[in-house]
């Protein structure tokens, strides 16, 4: 689980742009990227945040990592990344949709702004992105991936993180729209829906003081633990290599099937023991 799927070199010739890539599960994609042969741009709010990651990793070797301070909210510095990025390490070739903003509340006590602050990040920042990287492509004839990093929730909805919930069903939307529209154009769109994986931004937002030692996330989770950083970029890693190339439109969830437990109508029964079965199947066989 912690060692990396794809062959060596298999992302050479590649230059992907990743968002919020200075952290979290960013930063975990963006090194396996790397290992691979890519040449990476990351991109978010923070640069020493940005240039903390690029030292940290060249001091393994990974030399071809270019961090460029945007925010994905401003459409006008996302071109200028994107040119400033095309012009220090050649065209692009993917792009990584990862940036986000969320936070855990009853809907009822946020505000008109709190609604804004996630939906701008994630829903028009993802927009902004996919524009500027899409025309580019379209303009200059050169074929592209572009991979989103949704949630489980996307499709469900889901209560207490709803701006979040709305934001990443719209880019879901636009996921399976591209797909399609795009294609022509020889860009392909897919999108990764995780489930829990440890990261110190999302931990410190949706499990804020009490609420980590209260609720363990790993409880939820059929198989019994959240997600290795590695399982999600070797994931990554094949939906932005040729390997995938006839995989367009699809949303991988990787979750353990924690969403699924949520759902089926019995699933509930694991708390069912043994003996309680073994009294029922009794009562049956008598009855
Ligand atoms: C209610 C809140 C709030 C909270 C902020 N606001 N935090 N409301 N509960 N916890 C309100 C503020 O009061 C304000 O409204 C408005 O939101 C904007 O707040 P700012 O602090 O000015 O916003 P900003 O500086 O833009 O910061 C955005 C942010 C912040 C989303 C609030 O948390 C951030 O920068 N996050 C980036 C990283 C992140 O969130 N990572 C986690 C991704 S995890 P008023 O009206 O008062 O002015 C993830 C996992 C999903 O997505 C699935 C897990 C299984
Ligand atoms: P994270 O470390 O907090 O990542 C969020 C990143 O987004 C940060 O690097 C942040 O950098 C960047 N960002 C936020 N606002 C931005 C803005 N306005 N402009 C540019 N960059 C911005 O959290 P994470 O857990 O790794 O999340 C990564 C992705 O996985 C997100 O899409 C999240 O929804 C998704 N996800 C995570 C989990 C999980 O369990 N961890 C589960 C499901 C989905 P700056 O602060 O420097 O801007």
């Amino acid at each position: 689980m912690e060692s990396g799927m794809l062959k060596t070199n298999s992302l050479k010739g590649q230059t992907f742009i990743v968002t919020g890539g200075g952290t979290g599960l960013g930063k975990s994609m963006t090194r396996y990227f790397l290992e691979l042969g890519a040449k990476v741009l990351i991109t978010s709010r923070k640069i020493e945040i940005l240039e903390k990651t690029r030292d940290e990793f060249k001091q393994f070797g990974m030399d071809n990592i270019l961090p460029l301070q945007a925010d994905v909210r401003d459409s006008a510095e996302v071109k200028n990344v994107l040119n400033k990025g095309i012009e220090l390490l050649g065209p692009v070739t993917g792009l990584v949709n990862n940036a986000a903003g969320n936070f855990i509340s009853p809907t009822e006590r946020l505000s008109p702004r709190a609604f804004d602050a996630v939906i701008d990040i994630v829903l028009k920042g993802t927009v902004n992105w996919t524009l500027a990287v899409g025309k580019h492509w379209i303009k200059h004839n050169q074929p592209g991936t572009v991979l989103n990093i949704v949630t489980t929730y996307a499709w469900t909805g889901s209560g207490f993180v709803v701006p979040s919930a709305c934001a990443k069903a719209g880019v879901l939307a636009l996921t399976r729209s591209l797909a399609v529209e795009w294609a022509k154009y020889r860009i392909r769109t897919n999108a990764i829906a995780p489930g829990p994986f440890p990261t110190e931004g999302a931990w410190s937002r949706l499990l804020p003081g009490e609420l980590a030692k209260k609720l363990d996330p790993a409880q939820k989770v059929p198989v019994g633990r959240v997600g290795e950083h590695q399982e999600l970029a070797n994931l990554a890693a094949y939906l932005m290599s040729p390997f995938s190339a006839f995989v367009n439109g699809e949303v991988v969830t990787i979750d353990g099937g924690e969403w699924l437990k949520g759902a089926g109508e019995f699933n509930h029964m694991e708390q069912v023991t043994p003996e309680m079965w073994d009294t029922l199947e009794n009562l049956r066989s008598k009855g």
